[in-house]
């Protein structure tokens, strides 16, 4: 089993970025545990962050085909970036979003996600742990464990 973790713009800072609503951790550090999380659990996880949409984009145009499913966090494109939902729609594959931050406590126009109609569920302002838990949920969901 293949998962592929997108991280979008500005979250190539995370650990410098303000950390009050995003933790300390950096960006490698996160995949770090993802690719632990993911030996332990006997999958394949390939790690991808952009900070333009065409390049997460094509990532996910080259890399779908072989993979089961799709954890991102698509920073600040979660409010706007429609060619990314459909290119994320596209691929057919299970979606999780991400947050590390509550969307929903903040400015107003974070509220809206144009992402989450197409995916399969989301995690919101649980911090790095939202990720792992996205890939245990959605690793539980594909091998249909009850
Ligand atoms: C974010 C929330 C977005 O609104 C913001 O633009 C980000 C990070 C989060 O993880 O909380 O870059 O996706």
């Amino acid at each position: 089993m293949k998962i592929l973790v997108i991280n979008g713009p500005n979250l190539n800072m995370l650990g410098k970025r303000n950390k009050t609503v995003y933790g300390d951790k950096t960006l490698t550090a996160i995949n770090n545990l993802l690719k632990k999380e993911g030996e332990s659990l006997g999958v394949n996880i390939a790690t991808f962050q952009s900070n333009c949409e065409g390049k997460l984009i094509d990532y996910i145009q080259k890399n779908f085909a072989d993979a089961d499913g799709i954890i991102i966090n698509p920073g600040a494109l979660t409010h706007y970036g429609l060619s990314l939902r459909d290119a994320l729609s596209d691929t057919g594959l299970p979606i999780i979003e991400v947050h590390l931050s509550n969307i929903y406590s903040r400015e107003e126009w974070r509220a809206k996600s144009v992402i989450s109609p197409i995916s399969k569920g989301r995690i919101v302002g649980l911090g790095w742990r939202g990720y792992i838990s996205g890939l245990r949920i959605l690793v539980g969901e594909l091998r249909k464990e009850t």
